[in-house]
């Protein structure tokens, strides 16, 4: 099963993407964390990528969709692909239709993740994650259950990420306004949307995503 998980910044798709890998063994291809990869290891597109992604404005159209094109060459064709930022414009679309079918692959769902934008700064300027295994944890829904210890690798360093904060936060709400909301017409022709609460906990969400999994 392939699907997209579609929703502006701070929607929640990191979060249920990592519960679909635990829950169905599929793999998540985040754009944003291979890019954000690529800046830490200072590699070309990194290096052209960092101060695009620092501003909050969008990476070009070819860079991430090279980068997929990669991932899912590297992947058994029996695992499920989940596409978390991707694609991000009309034509990241018409690409992954593409590289898709070039892999003998189809989109079975897109998942919309429909959320309050104002809530969406709150949750993003108090996400944070462990600096080791990159666990998300948040200041107020999402704590370590000790305190300053990662539930699941024990380590004590945590991180924020540099676009984070809200003037960028709210350039890439612009972005994903202009550029990729107006991508999901084409979804729903296709009849392969569907809408999620997200704005309910965090669980909940999650059970609504499956029910979708399960309906084929
Ligand atoms: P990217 O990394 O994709 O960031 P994003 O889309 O802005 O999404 P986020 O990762 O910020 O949010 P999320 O929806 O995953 O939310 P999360 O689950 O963490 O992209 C970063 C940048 O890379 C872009 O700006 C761009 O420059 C570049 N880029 C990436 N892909 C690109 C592409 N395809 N084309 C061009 N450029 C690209 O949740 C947020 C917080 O809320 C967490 O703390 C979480 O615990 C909490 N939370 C989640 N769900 C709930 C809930 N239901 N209730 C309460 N709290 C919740």
């Amino acid at each position: 099963m392939n699907i997209i998980l579609l929703g502006p910044p701070g929607a929640g798709k990191g979060t249920q993407a990592a519960r679909l890998i635990e829950r169905h063994g599929m793999r998540q291809l985040s754009t944003g964390d291979m890019l954000r990869a690529a800046v830490a290891a200072q590699t070309p597109i990194g290096l052209k990528a960092k101060a695009v992604m620092e501003s909050g404005a969008l990476v070009s159209d070819e860079i991430v969709s090279a980068l997929i094109d990669a991932e899912l060459l590297a992947m058994g064709p029996e695992v499920g692909a989940i596409f978390d930022g991707y694609p991000r414009t009309a034509a990241q679309a018409e690409s992954l239709d593409a590289i898709l079918a070039s892999h003998g692959r189809a989109l079975d769902h897109v998942i919309e993740l429909a959320v309050d934008e104002d809530e969406l700064v709150r949750r993003i300027v108090g996400r944070y994650s462990c600096a080791q295994c990159g666990e998300g944890y948040h200041d107020q829904f999402k704590q370590p259950r000790v305190p300053g210890t990662c539930d699941k690798c024990g380590s004590h360093e945590f991180k924020r990420r540099k676009d984070d904060n809200e003037d960028t936060v709210r350039t890439r709400m612009a972005e994903y306004r202009a550029k990729t909301a107006p991508i999901l017409p084409l979804y729903e022709a296709r009849g392969i949307v569907s809408r999620v609460d997200g704005m309910a906990p965090i669980d909940q969400v999650t059970d609504a995503i499956d029910a979708v999994l399960a309906s084929g």
